[in-house]
Order: C-alpha cells, then sequence, then structure tokens
C-alpha cells in the first residue's frame, strides 16, 4: 500500500497532483510520500512488538535527511556502513545509541569516528578488522562494543549481485569459523562482545532464508553462551523484498511471526535493519518525456531522467512500473523507456506494453524510493535530481537539485596549466 493513487486519471502523491510537482521543481524528481514512509516504518516495528527489537533503517537504501528524521521521530536507529552516512544520520537528529554499522571496509577515521559519537555496534566482518577496532579504542581510551558479522552460508534465492549470505561471498565470517572468532574477540581488551549479526541479501521474496539463518545464529548464541560470552543482541539484518511488479513477499507480519517463532526463549534484544521495504513504495521517479522516435520498427521513449539518476535497471535489470501522470484513453505499444545517457544500456524499462506517450508529457517510475537517489551520480556531467517530500497537500523540495556550479565544485585548474 502507498499513497500514489489516480483521481480523475491523474496521478497525485498524497493530497498534491504531481503535475503541480513537476511545475513547480521541475524534471526529474524523486517524490516521496512521508504518510507512505511512517506507515511503512511502524508496520514494520509494530510487527516486532511481543519482542525486544530495534529497527535500525539501512541509510543507504534512502539516506537524505528528512526521510532519516522521519524514521528517528518514529523511534528507530539506523544501520550505517561509511562515516559519511553516520555523518547523514547525526544530522538528522538519529539517536547514536542506536546506530549499527555494517561493511567490509572500515577506514581507521571512520572507525574513529563512530567511537567518538558512541555507537551501538559494530557489526565486524573480519578478524584484521576487529584487531583494528580494538586498536583505535585503545588509542581512544574507550570499549568498542562488537558483534562479529557472522556468514551463515544460507542462498536467499535473489539476484546473486544483491545476495550476501552464502559462503562465497565477500561478508561476514563463515559461521564455522566464528566460534573462534569470538574467543579471540574476548581477549581482546578494548572491545566488548555484545552481540551476533547476519545480513543475508536483498529483496527476498520468501521467510525460510531468514529462518534457516536464525537458527544457525540462535545454535552460535547456545555455544557462545556456554562458554560464558554473553550475547545481548542478535542483528538479523535487512533483506526483505517489496512487490515491483508480480512478486509476491511475505507481508512484515508474517516475517515477524516467523522470526519470533523461531526465536522462542532466545533471551536477545533484535535488531533489524530494513531498507527497501521501508521506503522503496513510497517513492517514485518523475520525470518528462523528450522525444519519441523508431528506429528500425523498435518503438523508444526518451525521457529527462537516465541511468545517472535510477540505475537499477541499467545494473540488475530491475523492473519498475512506468505510468503516466495523466491517464486517457489511447493506444498501446511496445516500447523501450531510455534516458538521454550515452550509453546503450541507460534504459529504465526495456519491451513494455505502454501507452503513447507524447513529447513534453510526464511519466512517473514507480518504486523507485529506494537504491534509487542514492546510487545516483553525475555521470555525462548531469546534475542530479531534486528531492521532494510530500505531507498531505504540502511539499518540501527535501533536497535541491544540482546546478553546474556544484558539478564543477572542488575542481581547480592547477597553476601548472596556466602557464
Ligand atoms: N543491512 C546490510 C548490512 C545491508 O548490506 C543491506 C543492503 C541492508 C541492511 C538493507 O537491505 P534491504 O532491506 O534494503 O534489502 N542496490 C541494490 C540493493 C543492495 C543491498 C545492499 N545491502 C538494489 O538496488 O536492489
Amino acid at each position: 500500500m502507498n499513497d500514489f493513487h489516480y483521481r480523475n486519471n491523474e496521478l497525485w502523491c498524497e493530497e498534491v497532483p504531481l503535475k503541480a510537482i513537476a511545475r513547480k521543481v521541475g524534471t526529474p524528481t524523486y517524490v516521496y510520500s512521508r504518510h507512505t514512509l511512517e506507515r511503512h516504518f511502524s508496520v514494520f516495528d509494530e510487527a516486532f512488538e511481543k519482542i525486544d527489537h530495534l529497527v535500525c533503517f539501512a541509510v543507504k537504501s534512502n539516506s537524505n535527511v528528512a526521510i532519516l528524521r522521519i524514521f528517528a521521530r518514529e523511534g528507530g536507529g539506523v544501520d550505517i556502513v561509511s562515516g559519511g552516512e553516520l555523518y547523514r544520520a547525526l544530522q538528522a537528529g538519529v539517536d547514536p545509541g542506536k546506530v549499527v554499522y555494517s561493511g567490509v571496509g572500515k577506514r581507521v577515521d571512520e572507525i574513529e569516528f563512530a567511537l567518538e559519537a558512541g555507537i551501538l555496534l559494530f557489526n565486524v566482518e573480519s578478524l584484521q578488522e576487529l584487531e583494528v577496532i580494538d586498536a583505535c579504542a585503545g588509542r581512544l581510551g574507550k570499549k568498542a562494543p562488537i558483534a562479529l558479522r557472522v556468514n551463515p552460508d544460507v542462498d536467499p534465492q535473489t539476484h546473486p549481485y544483491i545476495s550476501t549470505g552464502l559462503k562465497e561471498n565477500k561478508f561476514g565470517i563463515n559461521v564455522k569459523k566464528s566460534l573462534e572468532a569470538y574467543r579471540q574477540a574476548r581477549n581482546l581488551p578494548n572491545v566488548e562482545i555484545k552481540g551476533v549479526s547476519c545480513h543475508i541479501g536483498s529483496q527476498l521474496t520468501k521467510i525460510s532464508p531468514f529462518v534457516d539463518a536464525l537458527k544457525r545464529l540462535k545454535r552460535l548464541v547456545s555455544l557462545l553462551r556456554k562458554e560464558g560470552i554473553r550475547i545481548r543482541y542478535l542483528d538479523l539484518g535487512g533483506g526483505l523484498g517489496i512487490t515491483y511488479r508480480e512478486e509476491e513477499p511475505p507481508h512484515p507480519s508474517d516475517y515477524a511471526r516467523a522470526i519470533i517463532k523461531t526465536a522462542k526463549d532466545l533471551d536477545v534484544t533484535f535488531i533489524f535493519e530494513p531498507g527497501r521495504v521501508i521506503v522503496g513504495n513510497a517513492g517514485i521517479l518523475l520525470t518528462k518525456v523528450l522525444y519519441t522516435k523508431t528506429n528500425d520498427d523498435k518503438r523508444f521513449i526518451v525521457v529527462d531522467a537516465g541511468m545517472n539518476d535510477l540505475i537499477r535497471p541499467s545494473l540488475y535489470s530491475s523492473y519498475h512500473g512506468i505510468q503516466p501522470v495523466l491517464k486517457s484513453r489511447r493506444e498501446t505499444a511496445t516500447a523501450d523507456v531510455v534516458g538521454p545517457i550515452c550509453e546503450s544500456g541507460d534504459y529504465l524499462a526495456k519491451g513494455r506494453d505502454l501507452p503513447l506517450f507524447e513529447r513534453n508529457e510526464l511519466m512517473a517510475v514507480m518504486s523507485a524510493g529506494a537504491y534509487g537517489f542514492t546510487m545516483s551520480s553525475n555521470y555525462n556531467s548531469r546534475p542530479r535530481a531534486a528531492e521532494v517530500l510530500v505531507d498531505g497537500n504540502r511539499i518540501s523540495v527535501i533536497r535541491k537539485r544540482e546546478t553546474y556550479r556544484d558539478l564543477v565544485r572542488g575542481e581547480r585548474i592547477p597553476e601548472f596549466l596556466s602557464e
């Protein structure tokens, strides 16, 4: 359920017609619904109300500070993977005590930043990283709260690029070696073992891989407890999928029921790191048709958003729904929706049966709230899109469209080129 809907054949976000946003802010523009964001967050959060838990929104899926503020106001924490994401979270007013930090390549300066901020948990992904965190904490006179990110070796049955919990993936510490890793961690003077964590992949549409991963983690927790290692937190990561087209992912409450049942009497605080399931269908990319053309019988709709704005179709052949902002009775034909970028891979939709769009017409690329703006770039020197948050009948530009000046910010012509 989301708040993008047709009224008299016109697409609206909450109480605002998208046409009005295009008029005011231009295109391409990401548009998010505050109401959908809040509802998705609370549905997920409330699904786990029977157990001790903390929802840490995955910043990588959408890192706009206004969006992060929405979840902070709901009492949520965040999952970060870089110093930059920590900076954003703090700017947004997220409680540092609700921040968990994952990622295989944490730099020393990033670890120090997180220690100074006083985050809840480092999800440590290797023994070397563990030693570096211990040394950093020692230098700063702090104890680093840690969990080891265990790679449980379960198949998430998703796109190979976004599966992370198989033993051949780069993430985490092999579950078989994790007990030994915890023993090593216990001997380090400046780390405090607080939990175990895993994240097995993204856009999962089945519950069973999550349950399998939890079972493996449970086994590990009981082995650790036998050795006197106290585990307070169990972080199950993110990964719950959404409907882009015809997928039928479990509802968060079904997911929660299965997790709660499997957890049984495990005495821990659960941490979840959802991203996509919260923001994916709470945002769209609003774009305008620049041209329509046919090449050798193939129809193309050229729009003003490209792979630099939304790279998911080019990168993963992902499907995003395409909707006209103004619906009218007209013929349909098979077409590709493509951007202005100089690459054949620059497309938003391929071989779709679409209404005969016209020049200057507005189009909504659906389900673009997660991994949309955050993966955008300036390729082809295209200023990045604006972002707008809708709240009832109000709109707010939560990120200005970039300007040409923004494109060259920080660049400089060296003196030896002026000689
Ligand atoms: N926690 C960790 C440690 C992660 O690596 C991820 C996503 C998440 C949580 C959030 O997963 P989610 O609930 O959003 O599935 N760019 C790809 C997705 C990459 C996901 C990477 N990790 C895409 O556009 O589909």
